[in-house]
């Protein structure tokens, strides 16, 4: 199954969307290249991820009608490919240019920089100043290039696409797919996109691939599955990516909890990862991954966390062998549908961790945050609750838990309504107790 942002991609400059004053340049450059050579060979293409630089750049070789090179320039490989194109291209000469017509596309030219192995930047000046053909560099952050080499070229920007400009292509997709969708739907995805048109049409397909409607219902279930769509995003960066840096952006940019797109990497990794070594390999790097995230937990190490993120991001990028093509439907509908079940009881859960924590005028107080309290004490109490009754009263009296907290941790109402029984009975004991003076405390759970 094809992506939609593949079937999608535009395939001539006037498809392009937004970016009018970027897709002028890059005209007029043509123009220069039909009618001669333009001082400066290069363009450097630069600006935010999904705004179509590597759209525009095919788009302008299929508008010239000429074949394309295309590297990657983050490869390590990449510095012997250009060397060779360097030397066809001080050949060039006596070859008949007409036949010869090619754009020399290199992505990423950003990842070259500060490998010290490399010289790729070297080689790369060198095709700049000697090439014959056009050559399109581009990079999200052309910052990060030594600004002699930046000097070698025309740069053209390309800034976020507008929301409307959003909308619009959204529209037009939806129309082809046969999908009516409601506005309110399309805008919010828009708006959420952050002008990332690519992120923008994997949200439509997330949310609307199969359907012939998308309503206001599925709107307000898109706000509330905002998240799991941006964690969405963040799987296909990764795991469609063969570039190091690539994949640590997708983390860093991702705004989730690394925590969490580990998880959402587990559940996902043998829906894309159809070779078996390919997973192994990946799911290795997972663990390593966690590892460092028990550290990190166990000695409040942050400075660990860049090897936990380096492990789950580049490590999972750079543990298959190859690409694995098109549209993969990760998970997360099933998931959706157990979140959506379980959506009380998570907020019941949060509720009993503020509680855990003396807040909302209770007096038991642990000092742990809500979510260590969710994810260790919790799980702790709940295998109590099932496993030893005696421990459980005494804990459900001590932390003060009423019938329905002790329900959410056990799942079961018998055993629940025997337990709160019997951690009265400790708590009223416990007061009589008081009352008679006797502050012997009793050995509190909670105090190792
Ligand atoms: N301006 C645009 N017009 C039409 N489609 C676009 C545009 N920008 C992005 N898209 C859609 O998003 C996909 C990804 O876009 P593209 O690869 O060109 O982005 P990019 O700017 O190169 O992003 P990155 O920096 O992440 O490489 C395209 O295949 C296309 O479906
Ligand atoms: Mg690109």
């Amino acid at each position: 199954m094809k992506t939609w942002v593949e079937k999608y991609r535009p395939r001539t400059l006037k498809e392009v969307a937004g970016n009018p004053r970027a897709i002028a340049a890059l005209l007029s450059w043509v123009k220069e290249w039909k009618t001669g050579m333009p001082k400066k060979r290069a363009l450097l293409l630069y600006g935010p991820p999904g705004s179509g630089k590597t759209s525009a750049a095919y788009a302008l070789a299929r508008d010239l009608n000429y074949d394309y090179i295309e590297l990657n320039a983050s490869d390590w490989r990449t510095r012997d490919v250009i060397n060779r194109i360097v030397g066809s291209a001080s050949r060039f000469g006596t070859l008949d240019p007409e036949r010869e017509k090619k754009v020399i596309i290199l992505d990423e030219v950003d990842g070259i920089h500060g490998r010290a192995e490399y010289g790729g930047l070297a080689a790369l000046k060198k095709l700049i100043t000697q090439s014959r053909h056009p050559i399109i560099l581009i990079a999200n952050d052309p910052w990060k290039l030594p600004p002699e080499f930046r000097g070698l070229t025309q740069m053209v920007e390309f800034k976020r696409i507008n929301q409307r400009t959003v909308l619009r292509v959204l529209k037009e997709i939806c129309r082809r797919e046969g999908i009516a969708a409601e506005e309110k739907v399309l805008k919010i995805i828009a708006a959420n996109s952050n002008g990332d048109l690519r992120s923008a049409i994997n949200d439509l397909q997330a949310l609307a691939e199969g359907r012939r409607k998308l309503t206001l219902a599925d709107a307000e279930l898109l706000t509330m599955r905002d998240v799991e769509i941006k964690i969405f995003d963040t799987l296909v960066r990764i795991l469609k990516t063969e570039s190091i840096e690539r994949a640590r952006e997708a983390v860093r940019e991702s705004g989730e909890e690394p925590d969490t797109i580990l998880k959402w990497l587990a559940e996902n990794l043998p829906l894309e990862y159809r070779d078996p070594e390919d997973l192994a390999r990946a799911y290795n790097y997972l663990s390593r991954a966690d590892v460092f995230q028990g550290r990190i937990l166990r000695r409040q190490d942050w400075g660990l966390l860049s090897y936990m993120i380096d492990l789950m991001s580049a490590g999972v990028a750079l543990a298959k062998k190859r690409k694995y093509p098109g549209y993969t439907r990760y998970q997360y509908p099933r998931i959706f549908a157990m979140y959506a079940q379980t959506r009380g009881e998570r907020q019941s859960l949060d509720a009993l961790a503020e509680k855990l924590q003396g807040k909302k005028d209770a007096h038991v107080k642990i000092h742990a945050s809500k979510r260590v309290i969710k994810e260790q004490l919790i799980p702790m109490l709940t295998l109590v609750m099932k496993h030893n009754p005696e421990m459980a009263a005494l804990a459900a009296s001590e932390l003060e838990l009423e019938l329905k907290d002790i329900k959410l941790l056990t799942g079961d109402e018998k055993l629940a309504e025997r337990i709160y029984r019997q951690a009265e009975e400790i708590t009223k004991e416990r007061m009589r107790r008081l009352a008679k003076g006797d502050r012997t405390k009793q050995v509190s759970l909670w105090e190792f």
